[in-house]
């Protein structure tokens, strides 16, 4: 009974992403562009309740275990801690996290963790102010480093912070980033760069490969093999300098990890994607905003997923970005 979200290569998702809403108050370079994108209109993206009837059908009949909150920047969402509330209420209980930028946490990082939020990841690709400012087009950087203490403070613990490392811009910045989050408890991890930007301008050339970033942070720690089996995880860890601090990289691109995917996600509009790279998706919310029972819903996310690919294709020729960029989907 209540078949889990398989696909033809056996794989489960027991791990749901779900997009709050497709706006950023940042606009890094890799991201989008200065002027921002045409953002969803407000009747096509879930309400609360829609939002919550889906995840709750999540953990009720799909074997979801845990919930990730994304963006854009999810902490744009209004009322997102009665929505926090509201989700950490479902029974069985997922394990709820989320993906910032980190503006705005400083105020609403306790009344998030006492709303039931469990752990928090923040993006941060420099620790350098004016350099932050030239990636992120915006001047605020103090406030996400108070966001991050805060987050840590009210005991969502560990946080994590991703970091995106771009040639010619902050590849200077790999060791002091993890100096700084040894001294403070952070675990960081570097991602490497997808081709998921709106502009469509990657270019692999361009790209900081996991083998680059392990040899510069090699030119100031040792890394040795996390001892800990890295299961469906995106990173692969390395204790530094023998420990107890680790670092993390994300080699989507050149070491691609969709084999133990275990994956799912909602779009802000109700689009359920079996893969941040597939282009074909579900409109649950015209189901949904159409009478759709629970099950009726439940069996087309169990279809969708049974169609996910092997894996996404980049490394492949041919390869064609997915129509919407990473902020649309959820990072
Ligand atoms: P935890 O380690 O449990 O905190 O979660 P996480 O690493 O899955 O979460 P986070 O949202 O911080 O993701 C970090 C980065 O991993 C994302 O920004 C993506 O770049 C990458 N990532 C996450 N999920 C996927 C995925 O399904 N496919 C690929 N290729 N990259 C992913
Ligand atoms: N490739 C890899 N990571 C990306 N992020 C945003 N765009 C990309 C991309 N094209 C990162 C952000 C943030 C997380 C949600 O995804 O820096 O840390
Ligand atoms: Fe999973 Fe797709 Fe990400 Fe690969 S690219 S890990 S299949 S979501």
């Amino acid at each position: 009974e209540n078949p889990q979200l398989i696909d033809t290569f056996g794989r489960v998702a027991t791990d749901l992403r779900v997009s709050l809403t497709d706006r950023c108050n940042l606009r890094c370079t890799y991201c989008m562009p200065a002027e921002g994108l045409d953002w969803m209109p407000g009747d096509q993206v879930l309400t609360d309740d829609e939002l919550v009837r889906l995840m709750r059908i999540a953990v009720e009949r799909l074997g979801v275990t845990d919930i990730r909150l994304t963006g854009g920047e999810p902490l744009l969402r209004p009322g997102l801690e009665d929505l926090v509330a509201r989700v950490t209420a479902l029974s069985p209980r997922p394990k709820l996290s989320m993906t910032t930028n980190g503006i705005g946490l400083a105020r609403r990082a306790k009344a998030l963790a006492e709303a039931g939020l469990n752990r928090i990841n923040v993006s941060l690709d420099t620790i350098d102010p004016e350099l932050f400012e030239k990636i992120t087009r915006r001047d605020r950087l103090s406030h996400v480093l108070a966001g991050m203490a805060a987050a840590r403070d009210a005991g969502m613990s560990p946080v994590k912070v991703n970091s995106v490392l771009m040639r010619g811009v902050n590849e200077a910045e790999a060791v002091p980033l993890l100096k700084f989050c040894l001294a403070e408890g952070y675990h960081l991890r570097f991602i490497e760069q997808m081709p998921l930007d709106a502009q469509h301008g990657w270019n692999r050339g361009e790209m900081i490969t996991a083998a680059e970033i392990l040899e510069k942070l090699g030119t100031a720690f040792e890394l040795t093999p996390f001892p800990v089996a890295r299961g469906g995880a995106p990173a692969e860890r390395w204790l530094v300098d023998g420990g107890p601090g680790d670092v993390g990289v994300i080699a989507s691109v050149t070491r691609p990890f969709c084999a133990a995917c275990e994956r799912t996600r909602l779009t802000a509009d109700g689009a359920v994607r079996s893969c941040l790279f597939s282009n074909d998706e579900t409109d649950l919310r015209s189901l949904v905003r159409a009478g759709a029972r629970d099950e009726e819903v439940a069996d087309a996310w169990r279809a969708t997923m049974w169609g996910k690919l092997a894996g996404h294709e980049i490394n492949d020729a041919g390869f064609a970005q997915p129509i919407r960029p990473m902020s649309a989907i959820g990072g």
